[in-house]
């Protein structure tokens, strides 16, 4: 281990917890309900899953059946979901994954998966609206003379697992840099009628305390790993990121004018994904400076941004960043903590937080409809490839709500993202007010469906589908029978028939 055990788990009555990870794991029943930490890629437990996902394989190849349910912050990685998935131990997964193992899965039927809000899932664990949890499996960075626990690179949900779980484990992560200690403000809001207002009115408000806190009698094992998180590797900025971060770029400066955005803009929230992290590479080029950010995920690019001076100041309830950032963060955390909060999700993405802040959010989908409807998370309407993560709480409560993506996908461009009805709806029309591809932005606030529809063929279209989508929006507005949203529908199902036909499928 990187550092001694007295270093890490500074509670002298807790180490007789210290086990390894098949001891911990034996604690999980057939049929449990577990909440795990980790959020897209950081602060999940390493060890603990995988000794349990051979111990389901054990079970499974004496004719037995053992599944588990699973909640986590959000994405984890392939030794949490992909080691589960991969032993068919899951019954049913919430709130969102990434892994692609646990996604084939999902779309061939064999796993079950509840996609949610992320800043809802406390309370709905709370409620007891998911039953009621067994274990919570929680990495930590270590623990204080006092007991109390210094959460890793994620925050998510561990307060609200550790709250509602009969029993928790701990992985105390010796890789995780100790200088983590003080960067986390965890607060976990009363469930109604006791709720009071949440006192954030700057990204950098501290409401909490920087330490999880658990009953010491609930800590049933504590293993201690070494391992790295999973880390994100972003794809290069390319042209269309560019072309899209610009077409952003160029409509803040152009709201700053107009007098509808201050200089240094609003706190900013930029979701996950390549064109996501291009967008905010973009800001390093432009003229803005003294930002804000209140969003989920810091990703490469808003590090860059910190770094450059442009950010003062960042909250988020995680990171997720490549392995050349992560060394650079490691060697220096402690310049990172004036500048950095993570959170709770239920605080990093509430909707009062984030309406009062009048975040300027920006999401990245898989298509976007004439009428600015969004599917962020399903290919032909039936294969999901993630989840709605945080994009819902931020698109419905946020000052101006950006949704981008390239204007064509698939093997070839084969695929126009822009189309005449999704095929999935996870963000309505009525949470959308900007939509941008590398060809242009619509700015949809104020319009009616029809003016929408002439404003993204025109600016959001790639020119291959362009001349399509007019056809078909002239031959709805001739035929539809009703003239608000015009529609031909069996038309527009055709639109994705075609390439269900041709077979073609998200590669998972
Ligand atoms: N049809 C089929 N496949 C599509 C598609 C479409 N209309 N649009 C995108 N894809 C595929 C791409 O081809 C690519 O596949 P590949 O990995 O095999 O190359 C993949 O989806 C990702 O597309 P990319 O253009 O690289 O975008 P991205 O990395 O920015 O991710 C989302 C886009 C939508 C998948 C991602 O933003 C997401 O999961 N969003 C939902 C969650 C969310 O918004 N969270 C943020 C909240 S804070």
């Amino acid at each position: 281990m990187a550092t001694p055990t007295e270093d890490r788990i500074r509670n002298v009555s807790l180490r007789d917890r210290i086990c390894f990870a098949p001891e911990a794991a034996a604690l999980i029943k057939k049929g449990y309900r577990v909440g795990m930490s980790g959020f897209t890629g950081s602060g999940y437990p390493k060890l603990v899953p995988q000794a349990l996902a051979e111990h389901i394989l054990r079970e499974h190849s004496r004719g037995g059946s053992f599944k588990i349910s699973v909640m986590t912050g959000a994405s984890t990685s392939s030794e949490l979901d992909g080691a589960l998935a991969m032993v068919d131990g899951i019954e049913l997964r919430m709130p969102y994954n990434s892994d692609p193992t646990a996604r084939e899965k999902i779309n061939t039927g064999k796993m079950e998966y509840f996609d949610f809000h992320l800043g809802s899932v406390a309370q709905y664990v709370k409620s007891g609206f998911f039953g009621d949890l067994d274990v919570a499996i929680v990495e930590v960075t270590g623990i204080t003379e006092d007991g109390r626990l210094i959460p890793s690179t994620s925050v998510g949900n561990n307060q609200a697992f550790i709250d509602c779980a009969r029993e928790v484990i701990l992985e105390v992560n010796h890789y995780q840099p100790m200088e983590l200690e003080g960067m986390h403000d965890v607060f976990e809001p009363p469930m109604p009628p006791h709720r009071q207002p949440i006192m954030i009115t700057r990204p950098a408000d501290r409401i909490g305390s920087p330490y999880l806190t658990c009953p010491p009698e609930k800590i049933k094992a504590i293993v201690e790993t070494d391992h790295p998180d999973r880390t994100t590797v972003f794809k290069d900025v390319d042209a269309n990121s560019k072309a899209i971060s610009r077409h952003i770029l160029d409509f803040f400066e152009h709201e700053v004018k107009k007098g509808r955005l201050p200089a240094n803009l609003l706190p900013l929230q930029s979701g996950v994904g390549n064109v996501a992290n291009a967008v905010l590479y973009g800001l390093l080029d432009s003229d803005f400076k003294d930002l804000t950010v209140y969003t989920e995920v810091i990703q490469d690019g808003l590090l860059a941004l910190i770094d450059a001076g442009k950010v003062d100041f960042a909250s988020a309830t995680a990171f997720s960043v490549s392995p050349e950032v992560v060394e650079r963060f490691k060697q220096n955390v402690s310049a990172y903590k004036d500048k950095i909060i993570l959170r709770p999700q239920s605080i990093s993405n509430h909707v009062e937080v984030i309406k009062r802040l009048g975040v300027l959010a920006m999401n990245g989908c898989v298509e976007f409809d004439l009428y600015g409807n969004v599917n962020s998370t399903h290919v032909n309407g039936t294969r999901i490839i993630n989840g709605i993560g945080g994009s819902g709480d931020f698109a419905r409560n946020s000052f101006i709500s950006i949704f981008t993506t390239p204007s064509i996908a698939g093997r070839n461009g084969g695929i126009s993202c822009v189309v005449p009805m999704v095929s999935h709806v996870d963000h309505s029309e009525h949470d959308v007010d900007i939509v941008v591809t590398e060809q242009g932005l619509a700015d949809l606030r104020g319009t009616s469906p029809k003016q929408r529809a002439i404003q993204i063929i025109d600016k959001c279209v790639h020119p291959s589908y362009r001349d399509q989508l007019k056809d078909y929006y002239q031959y709805a507005l001739n035929s539809s029978p009703g003239k608000h949203t015009p529609h031909m529908l069996e038309e527009a199902f055709s639109w994705h028939l075609r390439f269900q036909r041709t077979g073609f499928m998200h590669k998972s």
